[in-house]
């Protein structure tokens, strides 16, 4: 964060479900703060659109686990690389959408990410967006925050992001996508979206994405001088 010091990272998570405005809202809070973005759900995407080009279906197997153990995935800024492939521009479609929460229930699939989730932390810190930042890959975040949305209008976000890209799809399936992807993600039996212990519950609906941006960067700086104090107390 701009004039932040510390040696740790400072790991604000935001979690919630598709269409909450997560990654806008992050993206912008880590660039107003000079800290990095992670979006995690691109890790997941990538995976899926790999996966699904290789005919191997979700479903949990020794095979599957091989695979990911020798898979290539790699993380640049916004890039990401699937065999030193390049396939950001592939993972945001309906296609990937409607799939993606499938492979994420997986655990091998989830296994396979965490440490790559955790090595991104380093000093100054990270803004880190998903479903399970907060809960199990970062659970000593600094702060934890979780956005949420009325489904419709969760819907209407994600059918103009697509409408926007030339995307064929109607209203009513970005919502039957959002609802089945809700469904899917809350109910896997590993790692499942919950409101983390601890964590500041948003509502975004109706709230445009700066004034959530303005609140998020707000507690990022009240809790950034609350810990500042506290490990300055800890020195004394
Ligand atoms: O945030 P997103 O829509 O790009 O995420 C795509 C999918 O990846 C989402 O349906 C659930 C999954 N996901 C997850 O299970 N855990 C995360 N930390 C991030 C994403």
């Amino acid at each position: 964060m701009n004039g932040f010091r510390r040696k740790k990272a400072f790991v604000v998570t935001i979690d919630g479900p598709a269409g909450s405005g997560k990654s806008t809202v992050a993206k912008r809070a880590a660039l107003e703060t000079g800290l990095r973005y992670l979006d995690t759900g691109k890790l997941y995407r990538a995976i899926a659109l790999y996966l699904s080009r290789q005919s191997i279906p979700p479903v949990e197997s020794e095979n599957l686990k091989g695979i990911l153990s020798r898979l290539s995935l790699k993380l640049e800024d916004d890039v990401v690389l699937v065999c030193g492939q390049d396939v950001t521009n592939e993972i945001h479609t309906p296609a990937i959408d409607s799939i993606v929460s499938l492979y994420a229930a997986l655990p091998s699939v989830r296994e396979r990410l965490l440490d790559l989730q955790r090595m991104q932390a380093e000093a100054p810190g990270l803004v880190a967006d998903g479903r399970d930042m907060g809960s199990v890959v970062f659970p000593d975040a600094d702060l934890k925050i979780y956005l949420t949305a009325d489904s419709r209008e969760r819907a209407r976000r994600r059918y103009l992001e697509q409408s926007a890209k030339g995307d064929e799809i109607s209203m009513e399936k970005a919502l039957s996508i959002v609802l089945s992807r809700d469904e899917t993600d809350s109910r896997r039996t590993i790692a499942p979206l919950v409101i983390p212990e601890g964590a500041v519950v948003l509502d975004t609906t109706g709230v445009p994405p700066e004034e959530v941006t303005d609140e998020v960067v707000r507690l990022m700086k009240e809790t950034y001088r609350r810990k500042s104090e506290e490990d300055l107390a800890d020195v004394r």
